[in-house]
């Protein structure tokens, strides 16, 4: 564990956006994610979605191994499967940097975290909307990053819930210095100001990035919205 947070490559805190490749077109992956790296992007959020925790099927292991070659991007992968600890393993060796899993597909998170620590990345955990922020408060010392859901899992473009607002408060106050909080769903420039208020310091963000015209552009609008925000 020690050895693993000394590693810890999101541990400074500052507001990042993670710009979300659900969002990205397909057909060019390699060049939306060249593009938002370009534009100042430090993090990818990778969508894994297996039609069993979600109603919804993206992408997987060999996407994100052919992807690893092409990027700098810390990789972080949001695991919405039913079995996370059964493709941990396949996922660090495809080169992600952070498994995160959700907390309603297992009674041992404890357990899953050390796993993913063992394979030498880090791992976070994740609550659905209408989990309670005390269901993850005993994993809360074993994991690198707690991510919120601002949507229902399963499918981009949606609006945000501003009903789990208090949740991230009340999870920022458990959580240290070098723990990330961060928020996916519905993000965009008039939602992330609440988010970052309410305690959030990385912002998964599909829609309003690779939808956007200019992606880097909007990435820069949002960071300074959730600075102002932020720091008010
Ligand atoms: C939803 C995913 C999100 C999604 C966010 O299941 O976890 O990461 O890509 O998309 P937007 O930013 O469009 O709401
Ligand atoms: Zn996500």
């Amino acid at each position: 564990m020690d050895l693993c947070r000394y590693n810890w490559p999101l541990a400074a805190p500052r507001i990042r956006i993670a710009p979300s490749l659900l969002a990205a077109d397909f057909a060019c992956l390699r060049a939306d994610v060249v593009k938002v790296e370009a534009g100042g992007a430090e993090i990818l959020h990778l969508d894994v979605m297996d039609g069993h925790f979600v109603p919804n099927i993206s992408f997987g292991v060999p996407v994100i191994e052919k992807l690893r070659p092409h990027s700098k991007l810390y990789f972080d992968a949001h695991l919405m499967i039913d079995e996370p600890a059964r493709y941990a393993e396949a996922f660090a060796k495809a080169g992600c940097d952070l498994l995160t899993f959700h907390i309603e597909v297992t009674d041992t998170p404890r357990k899953i975290a050390e796993q993913i620590h063992a394979l030498g990345i880090q791992a976070g955990i994740v609550l659905n909307p209408s989990t309670p922020a005390d269901a993850v408060f005993d994993v809360l010392p074993d994991v690198e990053l707690v991510l919120v859901m601002s949507v229902w899992p399963g499918f981009g473009g949606q609006s945000f819930i501003a009903d789990v607002l208090p949740k991230v408060t009340a999870i920022r106050q458990r959580l240290r210095p070098d723990q990330r909080l961060e928020i996916d769903g519905g993000i965009a420039l008039k939602t992330i100001g609440q988010a970052a208020a309410a305690g959030a310091d990385t912002f998964v963000a599909g829609t309003a990035v690779f939808g956007q015209a200019d992606p880097a552009a909007a990435m820069r609008a949002m960071q300074g919205a959730a600075a102002a925000a932020g720091a008010a």
